[in-house]
C-alpha cells in the first residue's frame, strides 16, 4: 500500500493508472476508521480495480477550534486498517497541502446545502463541497464513494458534481450499525457511557416512525411526533432537529406523505457529569416510502 501525501504526486499516478486502464474508485474520510468507512472501501472494491482512501481532517469544516481538536485522530491504526482492507493507495496531505494555499476559492452548493444541518452549521457544506472538488481533482477517480449515513452530504457531493459537469460517479452505500442500531460514527467515541446507551433513542425513533407509516400514518406532524417522543424518552438527548424533507430536492413535504421522504434527525447528547465534557452531535436518517407503504397493507 502506497502512502502519498502531495496533490501532484497523487495526480502523477492517478495519470498513469488510467493510462494502464485501471479504473480508480475513491473514499474520502476524515480518519478514526470504522466498520463504516470500511463497508465504503468494500463497495469501492467491488466497482474499481483500484481503490483509494484519502484521510484528511479538513478544518473547514468544523463549527468550532474546540470541536476540530476533539476530533479523534488515529493515524497509524487508520493506515493498519487500510492495509488489513487491501486499500492501494491511502492519500494522506498535511493540511497546508489542502487548505494552507490562498484559499480564496469556494464551491457553493446551493438548494440542497440549506436546509438540515445547513441551518445548523452555516458555512459546513461550502466546506465540504471545496474539500471533495479538491480531492476529485487530486485523485481523477471513475468513482467516488459516500456513506448515506450522511444522506444531507451525499446530496450536496451529487448536486455538485452534476452541475459543475464532472466525469466521475457518485455511489452512495448503506449506512452500518453497531448490535443496538446506532450508526457507527467517528464521533461515537466522544460520548460518555450513559449517553452512549441514550444513543439508541436515534434509531428508535427512526424504526417509531417507519413503524407508524407502515401502519397506515401518512401525516408529516404526526410522524414527526412519534419520532420527537421517542428522542425525548433519553434525558440526555436535545434535539438540534427532526425534520421530514423530499428524499431528492431535499425542498419541504406535503402534510400527507405521497413521495419518498427523508426522515433527518441531529441530536446533542450530553455528559450527565457536568462539566465532564461537552456535548456530541449526532445525526441519523431514514428514507420513508409511502408508496411501499401502500402496496404492503
Ligand atoms: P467521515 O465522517 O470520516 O466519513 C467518511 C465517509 O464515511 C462518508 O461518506 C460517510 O458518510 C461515511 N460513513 C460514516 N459513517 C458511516 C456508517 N456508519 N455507515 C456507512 N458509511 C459511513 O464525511 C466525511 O468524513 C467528510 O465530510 C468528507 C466527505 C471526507 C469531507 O471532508
Amino acid at each position: 500500500m502506497r502512502v502519498i501525501g502531495t496533490v501532484a504526486e497523487l495526480q502523477a499516478l492517478a495519470d498513469r493508472e488510467r493510462a494502464a486502464g485501471a479504473k480508480i474508485a475513491l473514499v474520502p474520510t476524515m480518519g478514526a476508521l470504522h466498520a463504516g468507512h470500511l463497508s465504503l472501501v468494500d463497495v469501492a472494491r467491488k466497482r474499481a480495480d483500484r481503490v483509494w482512501v484519502s484521510i484528511f481532517v479538513n478544518p473547514t469544516q468544523f463549527d468550532s477550534a474546540d470541536d476540530l481538536s476533539r476530533y479523534p485522530r488515529t493515524r497509524e491504526q487508520d493506515l493498519q486498517c487500510c492495509r488489513d482492507a487491501g486499500v492501494d493507495v491511502v492519500f494522506a496531505p498535511e493540511c497546508d497541502e489542502m487548505v494552507g494555499s490562498a484559499g480564496q476559492t469556494w464551491i457553493e452548493a446551493g438548494e440542497p446545502a440549506q436546509p438540515l444541518c445547513g441551518r445548523s452549521r452555516p458555512g459546513h457544506f461550502r466546506a465540504v463541497a471545496t474539500i471533495v472538488v479538491k480531492l476529485l481533482l487530486a485523485a481523477k477517480p471513475h468513482l467516488a464513494v459516500f456513506g448515506e449515513k450522511d444522506y444531507q452530504q451525499l446530496a450536496v457531493i451529487r448536486s455538485v458534481v452534476r452541475d459543475l459537469g464532472f466525469d466521475v460517479e457518485i455511489v452512495g452505500a448503506p449506512t452500518v450499525r453497531e448490535a443496538d442500531g446506532l450508526a457507527l460514527s467517528s464521533r461515537n467515541v466522544q460520548l460518555h457511557p450513559e449517553a452512549r446507551r441514550q444513543a439508541v433513542a436515534l434509531v428508535r425513533a427512526l424504526d417509531a416512525a417507519e413503524g407508524a407509516l407502515a401502519s397506515g400514518e401518512f401525516d408529516a406532524a404526526r410522524l414527526l411526533q412519534r419520532a420527537t417522543a421517542e428522542i425525548e424518552k433519553a434525558p440526555l438527548a436535545r434535539i438540534d432537529y427532526v425534520e421530514l424533507r423530499d428524499a431528492i430536492s431535499l425542498g419541504p413535504v406535503a402534510e400527507k406523505l405521497v413521495n419518498p421522504a427523508l426522515l433527518a434527525l441531529a441530536v446533542y447528547f450530553d455528559s450527565p457529569e457536568r462539566d465532564a465534557g461537552r456535548a456530541v452531535r449526532l445525526i441519523d436518517n431514514r428514507v420513508l416510502d409511502p408508496r411501499r407503504a401502500v402496496s404492503s397493507r
